[in-house]
């Protein structure tokens, strides 16, 4: 009886270890395909402005652009744009091997929500609206201030809001809405897009994930986006989740605590 019972626990030991194993192999052999998926795409990416900027700069070299002022600005402008794409890549890049090491630093300071929403919209409602879309506000946190890092909590929202509008293939319908609770804000971002099953909304947080299209339509991305917001988020002592629906749209909740400054500024 007791050499049976040793040969089951042995066999489900050698059982378990197999199936680890194994798992541990397909997980691995799915992160180095999404890392070689994204090499492939950033080599690509990276091709488009450094042959542009080759060429524009090519053309700034020649005698005859170089009378022509006009030309001359057209070359130097295409050349900065492609730089500031460039650049946008590259600290991208540079921002997830900084949450990789935990090296990085929030500067804190009073952020107000509300106002910062204005201003990122402001920019998002161009391409918005020139999809014949709308981008519509409903900010009804009767608290809008909050301890966080600007540039960071900027970052965040950029990258959900910039996702509303890239993932919805139709007239982008998206709506931002801000509500209070007791220790925090809620920013919620909703978009009539093209949604995502349960198990893809599962691996959108994770570092270069991207919901495979096949080649049907070639949007754009890294699949960076939503891991580094999710690292920030959390670094706010707050968080970013999602629920979603495949073909209706998926609506995006960032949560941030108020932070700790409670001075009486603002005891409402
Ligand atoms: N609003 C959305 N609607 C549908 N799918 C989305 C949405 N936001 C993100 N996704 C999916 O999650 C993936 C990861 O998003 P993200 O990290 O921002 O990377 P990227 O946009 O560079 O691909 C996207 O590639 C997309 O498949
Ligand atoms: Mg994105």
């Amino acid at each position: 009886m007791g050499w049976m019972l040793l040969s089951v626990i042995f066999t489900a030991i050698i059982i378990f270890s197999f199936s680890w194993t194994v798992l541990a192999l397909i997980r691995q052999r799915k992160l180095s395909e999404m890392k070689s998926d994204f090499v492939n795409n950033m080599t690509h990416e990276l091709r488009t402005p450094v042959s542009a900027i080759s060429l524009a700069s090519e053309m700034l070299l020649k005698p005859m652009v170089l009378s022509n002022r006009e030309k001359v600005e057209k070359y130097a402008s295409l050349i900065f744009d492609q730089n500031n794409r460039m650049r946008s890549l590259v600290e991208h890049v540079l921002q997830v091997s900084a949450f990789d090491r935990h090296e990085y630093r929030l500067n804190l300071a009073e952020v107000d929500v509300h106002e910062m929403i204005d201003d990122l919209v402001a920019s998002f409602r161009l391409i918005v609206e020139d999809r014949g879309g709308s981008i519509t506000l409903k900010t009804e946190a009767d608290r809008s201030l909050l301890v966080g890092d600007r540039l960071y909590l900027t970052n965040i929202l950029s990258s959900v809001i910039d996702n509303a509008e890239k993932y919805s293939p139709a007239k982008p319908q998206i709506v931002i809405s801000t509500r209070s609770s007791e220790h925090g804000i809620y920013i919620i971002v909703s978009d009539n897009g093209v949604g995502m099953t349960a198990s893809q909304r599962k691996l959108i947080f994770q570092k270069f994930y991207r919901v495979p299209t096949g080649n049907k339509h070639n949007i754009k991305g890294y699949g960076l986006g939503l891991y580094n917001a999710q690292v920030l988020a959390k670094a706010h002592g707050g968080s970013l989740t999602v629920t979603s629906e495949l073909g209706r749209g998926s609506t995006f909740s960032l949560y941030l605590p108020y932070g700790e400054s409670r001075n009486s500024d603002y005891i409402s």
